[in-house]
């Protein structure tokens, strides 16, 4: 077999960001993305619902014909993943371990900075991680710090987890460059600035929409840590155990645009501004409800 399915899912649009990443790296790929807008944002769920979410939406994707799952979305890898993780027999790839990964690897002085939902934030899933990965032996690529920590002689950790609540609904509302957007950010990344750290990460998958606005206020000085990247990495292995043929999987990518696209809200404004991101590629959403 060539061509392999793959569900993934989000609150709503930010799960883009990282299907972007994925066509970036594994054009041949068949993506099946649910976008859970009718009932975004996740950021101020409890972890039940979160779970519970999880639970329709995967099991509906894999009724789809999903063969391995791309959690697309912070909030669930923060607070749902582990759990799920026990329901399903089928690879669930979540943005926590890859994020903390990435971060670590990027930092030069050891101050790691987030910003995310108040649920990631509340769930302390990205200081563990980054802890879990250094004992792992991930470590940052910069020399200095990499041996001043082998030695002991360094801290590398989550300084400072800022939670961002209105962002979510800004990007929904296709409003990432608005003035609105820019006056929100430049509350928000105030306390980052102020804890000076050097690697920052994007905890939410909404958040590359504002990544142009977040850049112009805080610099070029602070890397912004995307897991998207990371997360590929982690679905090339999955696909290479489902014994993908990425030369297969190409040809068949010549005659088909294959995408399927599903939400829970409005399918009109989902078109609009997921092609805002991926222009030209978001079509024949459909609109889907389990709750009638
Ligand atoms: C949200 O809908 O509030 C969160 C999306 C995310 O955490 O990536």
């Amino acid at each position: 077999m060539g061509q392999r399915m793959i569900g993934m899912f989000d609150s709503g649009v930010g799960g883009l960001t990282v299907m972007k990443e994925i066509l970036a790296q594994l054009p041949d790929v068949q993506i099946i993305y649910f976008g859970d807008t009718a009932r975004v944002p996740y950021g101020n769920r409890s972890r039940e619902e979160l779970i519970h979410f999880g639970e329709e939406i995967i099991s509906f994707l894999i009724h789809q014909g999903a063969e391995a799952i791309v959690v697309a979305c912070n909030t669930s890898s923060a607070n749902a993943v582990p759990v799920l993780k026990e329901y399903y027999n089928l690879p669930l790839i979540g943005t926590i371990e890859p994020g903390a990964r990435a971060a670590v690897q990027a930092t030069a002085t050891g101050n790691i900075g987030l910003i995310a939902t108040e649920a990631t934030v509340r769930s302390k899933a990205y200081s563990s991680a980054v802890r879990r990965v250094l004992t792992k032996g991930i470590l940052p690529k910069k020399t200095e710090l990499r041996e001043a920590w082998q030695k002991g002689g360094h801290s590398i950790e989550l300084v400072k987890a800022q939670a961002c609540p209105l962002f979510v609904p800004l990007v929904e509302a296709g409003l990432s460059h608005s003035p609105e957007a820019r006056g929100i950010a430049r509350t928000y990344l105030a306390p980052i600035q102020e804890a000076q750290v050097d690697a920052l990460i994007l905890g939410c998958t909404h958040y590359p929409f504002l990544a142009p606005v977040i850049r112009e206020i805080l610099g070029e000085e602070i890397t912004l840590v995307d897991p998207a990247q990371a997360m590929v990495e982690e679905l090339k292995e999955v696909l290479e155990q489902l014994g993908h043929n990425q030369e297969k999987g190409q040809e068949m990518n010549k005659t088909s645009n294959h995408h399927r696209f599903f939400v829970s809200g409005d399918p009109v404004l989902f078109e609009q501004v997921g092609n805002t991101l991926l222009p030209g590629q978001i079509h024949s959403v459909k609109q889907v409800s389990w709750h009638q």
